[in-house]
């Protein structure tokens, strides 16, 4: 527990919300002392070795989704939060510049839905990456260019498209999962212990270095056994893990580039936000994360071109990516269908964001998620 943020808590009141604003405070800036480190993480009294399931995934397996093999991974758990696990970058080295350029470049193209469909017609969000791509590099000469479309995007759907006016999924709302997601998202998950996990929605969060995320708990799920798996690429943040009650203090800890969490049992349900993006450290630094030579590592990962790789990096280095992967159903269920209706609601233009009611409340405007 963040012990000098616990302790300005009184006990009753919304501990989470002020912990919250304590990370989230620009002038004077926290003490970011309590944060949690897990990249530097020594085992201690509140950090432990998780167990992994090594024989689940292949070394070949793991590197065809840009993985370590599973004995190399650094995973840890947090004493009083059972389900929780923290992986330390379990990636090859080069491999995020894959899962960077998918997040940008691949993810956000259609079918898949984005906040900035909520008011523009398809065939002006069709290509979000080639309309941003040549803008992002000008640095224009101290004169404001227009935010590119790619600056602009706040969210991304996969799979079952979360409705965030009614906080629902839908049968009849959903386009195909990315295979190559899925994989990575299958492999994480049977090493921790979770075989058979299947993908079916995930919500693709764009932070820039002003943004936020309020204070929730993902429970649209209709399978909550089932882990939900969290990845961040790009810049770092400050994570909030609370109880199941806003009383609770939470633990702040940091997510750099190449982490992964996975919240499963106990803590799937738990509150939880992202007060605050910082810079990355030097050793996640851009320089660090760019793709690799075919030959280094054996990754066997679609090689990112040079040219990609550049327009990545612009991006990227102001800003944070997070991709979270859910199972909807429980195995052989489905899901009801949508009135029409409300989809047509969702249609004009009307989206959700967390906020601080730990439900995801209604907002009227397409910054979503992610809070400014
Ligand atoms: C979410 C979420 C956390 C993050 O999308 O539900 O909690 O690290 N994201 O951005
Ligand atoms: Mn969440």
């Amino acid at each position: 527990m963040a012990k000098m943020a616990a302790s300005m808590v009184e006990s009753g009141e919304d501990a989470f919300r002020k912990i919250f604003k304590f990370y989230k405070r620009r002038e004077p800036p926290p003490d970011l002392r309590d944060v949690t480190d897990f990249c530097c993480g020594v085992p201690g009294d509140k950090i432990f070795p998780a167990k992994l399931d090594p024989a689940a995934v292949s070394d070949e397996e793991a590197a065809r989704v840009g993985l370590k093999p599973v004995r190399d991974w650094r995973a840890f758990g947090l004493q009083g939060y059972p389900g929780f696990i923290f992986i330390s970058n379990p990636f090859l080295r080069g491999s995020h510049a894959f899962w960077i350029r998918q997040c940008l470049k691949t993810y956000p193209q259609k079918p898949n839905i984005c906040n900035l469909d909520m008011h523009m017609c398809p065939a002006d969000t069709q290509d979000i990456w080639g309309r941003s791509a040549h803008d992002l590099g000008s640095a224009s000469s101290g004169k404001r260019r227009p935010k590119t479309l790619l600056e602009k995007l706040r969210w991304v759907t996969l799979g079952y498209h979360y409705n965030w006016d009614t906080k629902t999924y839908s049968a009849n709302n959903h386009t195909v999962f990315p295979a190559d997601l899925h994989s990575l998202s299958f492999q994480i998950t049977a090493a921790c212990g979770f075989p058979e996990f299947s993908s079916e929605a995930a919500i693709l969060n764009y932070y820039r270095s002003d943004s936020s995320l309020g204070i929730h708990v993902d429970e649209s799920e209709l399978d909550h056994t089932r882990p939900l798996l969290s990845f961040s690429f790009g810049q770092s943040a400050i994570f909030l893990l609370g109880g199941t009650c806003r009383q609770d203090a939470p633990t702040a800890m940091f997510m750099h580039s190449g982490d992964v969490m996975v919240m499963s049992g106990q803590s799937r349900l738990l509150y939880h936000a992202v007060p605050r993006i910082l810079p990355a450290p030097q050793e996640r630094a851009l320089e660090n994360l760019g793709p690799a030579s075919a030959q280094q590592d054996g990754g066997v990962l679609e090689p990112v071109s040079d040219e990609d790789w550049a327009v990545c990096c612009r991006y990227i280095q102001s800003s944070r990516v997070n991709v979270t992967v859910r199972q909807v159903l429980a195995p052989g269920r489905s899901l009801p269908e949508t009135p029409p209706a409300s989809l047509q609601r969702t249609a004009g233009g009307q989206v959700v964001g967390y906020h601080d009611g730990g439900k995801r409340k209604r907002s009227n405007s397409d910054s979503n998620t992610v809070e400014t």
